[in-house]
C-alpha cells in the first residue's frame, strides 16, 4: 500500500524531469505528410470553419473523436459540455474535449498530469477564416504529440508494474490533451465574451470533489502544468517566457529546442540538411561550410529574475485556470504573426516545416516531463555514405551544454491584448 508521505510533497515537480539522450530525441517521429494541409490525416481536417454551434465544428469534433478511438485506445475520452449565453444574443453549445492517460493502476484523484491545451473553435468575424494558427494547427501538433508518447508509456508503465514500482514518491505521472472550445469572441473581446470554453471547464473541475485521501483535492489541482499552444504555424516566432513559477519548464522546452536543432532535426533551420547546397565540386575539402546563425523559437532560457514577466497580461484560455492557483507554460509567440485574426490565417500561410517542428518540440517537451528516456523505440540510425562528393559526416555530441547564454532584452512587443 502507498502511503502518501510529507517528504513526497517536498520533491518539486523538476526533480522527475529526465533529458532524453541523442538517440532518443533522433527516433522522436515527425508529422510529416499527417500535417499536409490539403491531405494530412490530422491537419487538413481542422482547416476548416469551425464556429461554435455550426455543423463545421461538429465535424472537426468528430475528427477529434475518431483520431482519438482510432489510434489512441487506452486514453479516456470526455466531454465537457455547456450551453451559455453568448455576445450574440443568443445561447451556444460549447463542448470541450478532454483526452487523458493515467498509469493504470492509479486511483482517481491521485495523478498529477502534463496538460496539454489548445482551442479548436474559430472566430466567426471575418467570414471563412479558418484560424490555421489560432489554433488548427496547434490542436494537430498535441495530437501528434499524443500518438507519439503513447507507445512508450505503455512500455514504461508495464515495466514498472512488473518490477512493482507502483507507488512511487514521486506520485503518479500523466498527460491529458484538452481541447478548448469559445475560446474566441463573438463581437468584441470582455470577460463575457470569450474563453467560453476555458471558463465552463474551470469552473467545474474546481468544483468537482475527488474521494477523499485523494493526493489531489479536485480534478482542477490534478493538472500539475498547463502547456497552452496558441498562435503556432508562421515563420520565425519567437516566444517570450512569461511566468517566473513555470521559467524552470521553459528552461527544458527551451534546452530541447537547442539540442534537436544541433542533432540537426528542425526543418525550419537554416542549416537543416534539406536546405544545405551540395559542396561545390573543386572546393578544397576540409573545412565545412560555415553555418548559419541559428535561430531560436524559445530565447529566453537564460532571463532573469529581475527580468519583466508578462504572464496573464495577455488574455488567453489559461486565465480561469490561472485565476484558481493552475502553473501555465504559455507557448504564444511576441508578437503575434501577421496573419493574426485576418481571413489569410490559413493553410497556405502556414510554415510547413516550422509546425511540424513545434510539433516535434512538444513531443519532446512531453516525453522528457514524463520520463520516456529509455522507453521511446530507437529507431536504427541510418548511416550516410561519405562518398566522393565530400559530404563530411556531421558529429552529432552531447549538447546539453551549448546553451548561449544570450541578453534577453524584450523588444518589438506587440500589444499584449487578447486574441
Ligand atoms: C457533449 O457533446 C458532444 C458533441 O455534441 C456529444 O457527442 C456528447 O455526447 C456530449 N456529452 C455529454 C456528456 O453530454
Ligand atoms: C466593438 O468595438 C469597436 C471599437 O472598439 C466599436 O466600433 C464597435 O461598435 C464594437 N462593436 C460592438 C458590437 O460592440
Ligand atoms: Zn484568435
Amino acid at each position: 500500500m502507498h502511503i502518501p508521505t510529507l517528504l513526497a510533497a517536498l520533491i518539486p515537480a523538476t526533480a522527475a524531469y529526465t533529458k532524453l539522450s541523442d538517440s532518443s530525441l533522433k527516433s522522436l517521429p515527425s508529422p510529416g505528410s499527417d500535417f499536409d494541409i490539403k491531405t494530412g490525416a490530422l491537419l487538413s481536417p481542422l482547416l476548416t470553419v469551425r464556429v461554435p454551434g455550426t455543423p463545421g465544428i461538429a465535424a472537426v469534433q468528430a475528427h477529434f473523436v475518431t483520431f482519438f478511438q482510432t489510434h489512441l485506445p487506452s486514453w479516456k475520452l470526455s466531454f465537457q459540455n455547456s450551453t451559455q449565453p453568448t455576445a450574440l444574443g443568443r445561447p451556444l453549445p460549447f463542448v470541450n474535449i478532454v483526452a487523458t492517460r493515467d498509469p493504470p493502476w492509479a486511483k482517481q484523484g491521485d495523478v498529477g498530469r502534463l496538460a496539454l491545451v489548445a482551442h479548436y473553435d474559430s472566430k466567426i468575424d471575418p467570414p471563412g477564416f479558418i484560424g490555421a494558427t489560432d489554433s488548427a494547427a496547434p490542436c494537430a501538433m498535441i495530437l501528434h504529440a499524443a500518438r507519439s508518447v503513447d507507445a512508450a508509456l505503455t512500455r514504461k508503465w508495464e515495466a514498472m508494474k512488473s518490477a512493482g514500482q507502483t507507488g512511487s514518491l514521486e506520485g503518479e505521472k500523466g498527460v491529458q490533451i484538452i481541447l478548448l472550445d469559445g475560446e474566441e469572441a463573438f463581437l468584441n473581446w470582455s470577460d463575457e465574451d470569450s474563453l467560453y470554453g476555458a471558463r465552463a471547464l474551470a469552473a467545474s473541475w474546481e468544483q468537482a470533489t475527488n474521494p477523499a485521501m485523494s493526493t489531489f483535492r479536485t480534478p482542477l489541482s490534478e493538472i500539475s502544468l498547463f502547456l497552452l499552444l496558441d498562435l503556432l504555424g508562421s515563420r520565425n516566432p519567437s516566444v517570450p517566457s512569461y511566468f517566473k513559477t513555470t521559467h524552470w519548464a521553459y528552461q527544458n522546452m527551451a534546452s530541447a529546442e537547442t539540442r534537436l536543432r544541433a542533432l540537426k532535426l528542425f526543418k525550419s533551420s537554416p542549416n537543416h540538411p534539406s536546405r544545405k547546397k551540395a559542396p561545390a565540386k573543386n572546393s578544397k575539402g576540409g573545412a565545412p561550410a560555415r553555418e548559419a546563425r541559428e535561430p531560436k523559437f524559445l530565447p529566453e532560457a537564460n532571463k532573469k529574475d529581475t527580468a519583466t514577466w508578462l504572464g496573464g497580461l495577455i488574455q488567453d484560455d489559461h486565465i480561469p485556470f490561472m485565476a484558481k492557483g493552475v502553473e501555465v507554460l504559455h507557448m504564444i509567440p511576441d508578437p503575434f504573426p501577421t496573419v493574426w485574426h485576418r481571413i489569410d490565417d490559413d493553410g497556405a500561410h502556414l510554415d510547413g516545416a516550422t509546425v511540424e517542428d513545434w510539433a516535434l518540440l512538444v513531443t519532446a517537451f512531453a516525453a522528457e516531463w514524463l520520463d520516456l528516456e529509455g522507453y521511446l523505440a530507437a529507431k536504427p540510425v541510418m548511416k550516410r555514405e561519405v562518398g566522393g562528393e565530400g559530404e563530411a559526416e556531421v558529429v552529432m555530441g552531447g549538447t546539453e551544454t551549448d546553451a548561449r547564454p544570450e541578453p534577453v532584452e524584450v523588444q518589438g512587443r506587440s500589444e499584449l491584448s487578447n486574441f
